[in-house]
């Protein structure tokens, strides 16, 4: 019934400041490939920043971050003629949207989910703490989901369970009331984590071992410099290990030498290479990759009445879509008193 020809795809982010390599590998590239292939819409998910940032001073940062964001998106690539970019608060049907779907959503479903008690660590929030709003963070992003009747939502490891619950809500939409949602699909990236700089877990601002696509060439090298690798090495003559160090996994996905990298790799595991060259040739491959991005990254920064105009654009195109779909929801609910 919902053969289409052409996907289409919702995926996006908390405006949470400017986007860093692991944002690159874990999706950026994916949507790069998918917005000639599909209906892309890419939503800058204000609201759900707010779950965990709510005083008056984190949100006077916000307007500053959603333009970080678009500025970044526009760096990479995205392009707003081929996919819509919005904002989520800007598209008032999701309020009605959540509301009707938390109905739906059984609370146990949410709760002990891990990825919010991830969120309110990084938050440095404790459980006790964790609010209805955070808790519902997965029904709000179901609706931002089926608001676009996504059949796609490309997403990292820690999302799969928000796109399950998007799903059995359209499920259960559609039971009650009639066929209205697609079940969207999630799909990962074949990097779904890149490990920080530090070799503790992924790459993330909060874990500050991230590698930002507005690092100058010096912050860069500095960063790669002091990157964990193998803890065993502490002379170059001695062999060192390159399954899963952050050196060799980096290598392989920004290197694009691909006979220099495998140089390095045996000469590395025999003690015949010190860090030093490694990590010379990695601060150089990451450079040429981030040069460009970091540059338009600047120039679309500084244009705020574009970034403004792009987002406004989309926003309105997903507002108009949200609006006719919300009716057609109450209608089929038999909600006829509802406006
Ligand atoms: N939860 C995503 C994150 O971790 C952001 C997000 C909000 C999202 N709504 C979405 C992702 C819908 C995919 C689809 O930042």
């Amino acid at each position: 019934m919902f053969l289409q020809a052409r996907p289409t795809v919702l995926t996006g982010d908390r405006p949470t400041g400017i986007l860093h390599l692991g944002h690159y590998v874990g999706s950026i590239q994916k949507r790069l490939l998918l917005q000639s292939e599909a209906d892309c819409f890419f939503i800058v998910a204000d609201l759900h920043a707010m779950t965990t940032a709510f005083t008056k001073e984190e949100l006077s940062l916000l307007p500053g971050r959603i333009h970080d964001l678009v500025a970044s998106y526009l760096a990479f690539g995205i392009d707003p003629e081929k996919s819509v970019i919005y904002l989520q608060s800007g598209c008032p049907a999701i309020f009605k949207m959540n509301f009707l779907f938390q109905l739906i959503t059984s609370a146990n479903r949410v709760m002990g989910l891990p990825s919010i008690k991830e969120m309110a660590q990084n938050a440095k929030m404790e459980d006790e703490k964790i609010s209805f709003g955070l808790l519902s963070y997965p029904v709000l992003q179901s609706a931002d989901i089926l608001m676009s009747q996504a059949t796609l939502v490309p997403v990292g490891k820690d999302n799969v369970a928000h796109v399950e619950i998007a799903r059995d809500i359209a499920r259960r939409f559609n039971n009650l009331y009639g066929t209205l949602f697609p079940l969207p699909q999630e799909c990962l990236s074949q990097t779904p984590s890149l490990p920080g700089t530090d070799g503790k877990g992924k790459m993330s601002k909060s874990g500050g071992n991230a590698i930002f696509i507005s690092d100058d060439d010096e912050t860069i090298r500095k960063k790669v410099f002091n990157m964990y690798t193998d803890p065993n090495r502490v002379r170059s003559d001695i062999p060192g290990r390159v399954e899963g160090n952050p050196l060799f996994v980096y290598h392989d996905l920004f290197n694009s030498n691909l006979d220099e990298v495998e140089d390095f790799k045996v000469r590395y595991s025999k003690g015949k290479i010190g860090d030093v060259e490694v990590k010379k040739s990695l601060a150089h491959a990451l450079s040429n990759l981030i040069a460009p991005i970091r540059e338009r990254f600047h120039t679309y920064r500084k244009d705020t009445s574009l970034l403004d105009s792009i987002l406004k654009e989309g926003t309105n195109k997903m507002r108009v879509r949200s609006e006719e779909l919300v009716r057609d929801m109450f209608a089929r609910m038999g909600c006829s008193h509802f406006k």
